[in-house]
């Protein structure tokens, strides 16, 4: 976990810096992020999945030029699903063959960027995208490394919103009714694409490993009929991401290296019983990793206490640094982290400063009632989803990445500024 202490005085630091100290320095709402647990995280997922595999770590959860960098020290490779994540990729110095490139509905010009950049392989998402990365690998005369992504239909228990596996949704080619085997037909038949794999992501923030089970027992399925069909044993499985953390007390997730064992066995099995060579296999973390590493330090503004109810606690941020309770029913944990108290507890829920009833960012937490404006309160596992998904909501401004490490801190995503935004608005 991130390595947050209180002493016996209960000050409260983060990679060896003091948060009241975090927030004099850099202001608050501000995501900490260590540094540290960062690359303990990464490495742990490398490590676990040793040299015939790759883990790829999923940069929606959160990008950023340090976290790439750290990401490619610690021997990573990076899964981007747009131009943007591209470009920061790129300009942190990730090589491009480490690079996948992801999406149900890329440009043409991100494709193309893709290509020219040389990205390790681009994850086909649709009959058409098969056809059109193929003409422009073409028309820049650079053979492209493929995987097709399918769904396999499981039903991820998890989120409606954040289940990917399921027929009736937008990602991937289904695997029912054969237009899986279809899609590869056709991929097989373009010179311009080198198809080296089967992709599957069944949904995120998942503690079942059955869902994977089942997924990859369908994927290998899926090799053994291309083999019997083609007669070529496609080398790669990427399993996507999606392995849930611990967002309060009651989620309990899996470890790295039981997570793959798990994959490699039943991968390992599948593919023993189908007569097929073991594939390369790949895994797609993000909330695991950057998850856990940062909370988000508030600063406590006005308290109103309804009787009987509970008391509505505002912080200076909201539902534009962190929407996952408003849009999941995501849960969290609140603590208090600026001094110590021995009030009796309260049930506060902590909202925002937006114009919106649903501008929640933990609903039901408890709080020491003798908490007062001034005081900061700190949000934990707040790393993924949170920064990456931000808006500026009420021209709210965007909270700064402050990351620590021993006992330094420093800045990695600056706050944005009313200069950021009046830039952008040239009317
Ligand atoms: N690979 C693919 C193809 C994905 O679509 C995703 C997540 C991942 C990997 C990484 O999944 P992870 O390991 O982080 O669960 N905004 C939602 C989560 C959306 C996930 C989208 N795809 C949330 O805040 O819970």
């Amino acid at each position: 976990a991130q390595t947050v202490a209180r002493d016996a005085e209960g000050t409260v630091t983060v990679g060896g810096v003091d948060v009241k100290t975090l927030a004099e320095q850099h202001g608050t709402p501000a995501y900490i992020l260590d540094e540290a647990d960062f690359r303990a995280r990464a490495r742990a997922w490398r490590g676990a999945f040793g040299a015939d595999a790759d883990v790829f770590y999923a940069g929606k959860a959160f990008l950023s030029r340090a976290v790439v960098r750290w990401l490619h020290e610690e021997g990573l490779n990076l899964d981007v699903c747009s131009g943007g994540e591209l470009a920061t990729a790129l300009s942190a110095g990730m090589p491009a063959d480490r690079i996948a490139f992801h999406g149900n509905n890329k440009s043409k010009d991100e494709i193309r960027r893709a290509i020219e950049a040389g990205v390790g392989r681009i994850v086909l998402d649709s009959f058409q995208e098969i056809v059109r990365v193929a003409h422009i690998a073409q028309e820049l005369g650079k053979r492209q490394r493929v995987q097709i992504r399918i769904t396999v239909g499981v039903e991820a228990h998890t989120h409606e919103f954040i289940a990917t596996a399921h027929e009736d949704q937008k990602f991937g080619i289904p695997l029912a009714g054969g237009q899986a085997a279809e899609a590869v037909r056709r991929a097989l038949r373009l010179d311009w694409l080198e198809v080296i794999g089967i992709h599957s992501h069944i949904g995120s923030q998942i503690f079942d490993m059955s869902g994977f089970e089942v997924a990859a027992h369908r994927v290998v399925g899926l090799l053994k009929d291309i083999r019997d069909e083609h007669g070529v044993e496609l080398p790669e499985i990427d399993l996507g991401g999606g392995l849930g953390i611990a967002y309060t007390s009651d989620d309990d997730p899996r470890e790295p290296h039981e997570i793959a064992k798990a994959l490699t066995e039943i991968v390992t099995r599948e593919c023993e019983a189908a007569r097929l060579r073991t594939p390369r296999i790949s895994v797609e973390p993000g909330r695991a990793i950057v998850g856990p590493t940062a909370f988000t330090l508030y600063e406590v503004g006005t308290i109103k206490p309804l009787d009987g109810l509970r008391t509505y606690v505002s912080v200076d941020g909201g539902m534009s640094d962190n929407i996952r309770t408003a849009l999941y029913d995501a849960e969290y944990s609140v603590a208090l982290v600026s001094r110590t108290s021995d009030a009796e507890p309260m049930l506060a829920r902590v909202v925002g400063k937006h114009c919106e009833s649903g501008d929640i960012v933990v609903k039901d937490a408890f709080l020491p009632s003798d908490l007062a404006p001034g005081d900061l309160i700190a949000v934990p596992a707040t790393g993924a989803y949170c920064r990456s998904m931000a808006s500026n909501y009420n021209h709210v401004l965007r909270p700064p990445v402050v990351a620590v490490n021993d006992g330094e801190s420093r800045v990695i995503v600056r706050r944005e500024t009313e200069d950021d935004l009046l830039r952008l608005d040239v009317g």
